[in-house]
């Protein structure tokens, strides 16, 4: 479903963002110690150069913590001042409570509504479409939309079909209601959210799972000794529903606003790999230089990857350009999601 916003008492914006990367840095030389690759392999095939690990003691809501505070402090907030936290990752850091909650507890965010989001890479545009309709509704003022993750905890390290690919990190931004339909008016306002459009589709999900650890399949020595507690992935098929599907959600973003992919001045991606990346960005006849990329420094971080890279590039948009993010992913999943800045 798509909605404008036009028509709305108030509007949703990204009034800060925040990153938070572990300091330790795998690269992909130390890889070839670790299974059979090469450095030549993992480039040419992903364009990832290296990744971060969280350290033994960090768990995602560690991560997520450093990137929220700074989100907060971009937005001039402070924890008490937030009405939900929204996490969105697929490496929890346990099943319950949520890493929200353990998040809200550190944040001091003793009003915040807390609670985690499944929705594998594409859970932060499914969190930003959440804490759109909220502020529409005037349930809630402040949201803070948080994606992280600690994949090197759920990726099989004697895989070398996945382990390649991963990394951990999260990313946060803070979504603020403006009043009255119009921007927020306020040197704060990063971004107005001015549309969302999100898609599932379960019958694919099989493609990329982790299958142990939940009801279906509970921890066993069985299970473990099965190495079931790992992604598991087919590659080639994630690989074409990628580059086929982010075409897809773009385009029928855009037609709902009225927009072409010409309006668009950049474009933020779910940075799985370059190869995919390149791939629709090709399709789609996209000028390379608007599609922003920084997979080579932390590969695939599922839910953290936009908004980490939306952090990052954040200081060379201008007022008045329009940011599309484009997450895909585990479900299967996917969501476009267009900023003015
Ligand atoms: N190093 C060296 N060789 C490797 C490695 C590695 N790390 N991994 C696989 N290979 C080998 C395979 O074993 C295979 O060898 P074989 O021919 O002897 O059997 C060979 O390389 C080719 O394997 P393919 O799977 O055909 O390689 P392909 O060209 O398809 O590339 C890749 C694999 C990069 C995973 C590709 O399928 C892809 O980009 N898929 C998308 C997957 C992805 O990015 N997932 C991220 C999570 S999902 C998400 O974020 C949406």
């Amino acid at each position: 479903m798509v909605f404008s916003g036009r028509c709305n008492l108030y509007t949703a914006a990204i009034t800060g963002t925040g990153a938070y990367l572990p300091t330790r840095i795998m690269t992909n030389n130390e890889l070839e110690s670790v299974v059979d690759t090469t450095d030549e392999w993992i480039v040419s095939r992903t364009g990832i150069k290296e990744r971060r690990l969280a350290a033994p003691n960090e768990a995602t809501s560690d991560l997520a913590y450093h990137a929220a505070m700074k989100a907060l402090e971009s937005a001039g907030l402070a924890g008490a001042d937030i009405d939900a936290i929204i996490v969105a990752t697929v490496t929890p850091d346990m099943l319950f409570p949520s890493t929200a909650c353990l998040l809200q507890s550190r944040l001091k965010a003793t009003k915040a509504v807390a609670f985690d989001l499944s929705a594998a890479c594409t859970g932060f545009v499914y969190g930003l479409e959440l804490a759109r309709h909220a502020i529409y509704a005037g349930t809630w003022r402040h949201v803070l939309v948080v994606g992280g993750e600690t994949l090197s905890r759920i990726v099989d390290w004697q895989d070398r079909n996945t382990c390649v690919l991963f990394g951990d990190g999260a990313g946060a931004a803070v979504v603020s209601r403006g009043e009255d339909g119009t921007h927020l008016g306020t040197p704060l306002m990063r971004a107005r959210i001015l549309g969302v459009h999100l898609g599932s589709d379960g019958s694919q999900g099989d493609v990329l799972t982790m299958p142990a650890g939940g009801s279906r399949t509970p921890a066993t020595v069985e299970s473990v000794l099965a190495r079931q507690h790992f992604v598991h992935m087919n590659g080639q098929e994630v690989y074409k529903f990628a580059v086929r599907i982010v075409g897809e959600a773009a385009g029928d973003l855009l037609a709902k606003l009225g927009l072409g992919f010409g309006d668009i001045d950049y474009f933020i991606p779910h940075q799985a790999n370059l190869r995919i990346i390149e791939g629709f960005t090709k399709r789609l006849k996209l000028a390379p230089e608007k599609v922003l990329i920084n997979v080579e420094k932390y590969g695939n971080i599922s839910s953290g990857s936009i908004p980490i890279a939306l952090h990052e590039f954040a200081p060379t948009f201008k007022t008045g350009q329009k940011i599309m993010l484009i997450g895909f992913g585990g479900g299967l999943t996917w969501g476009a999601c267009l900023l003015e800045w």
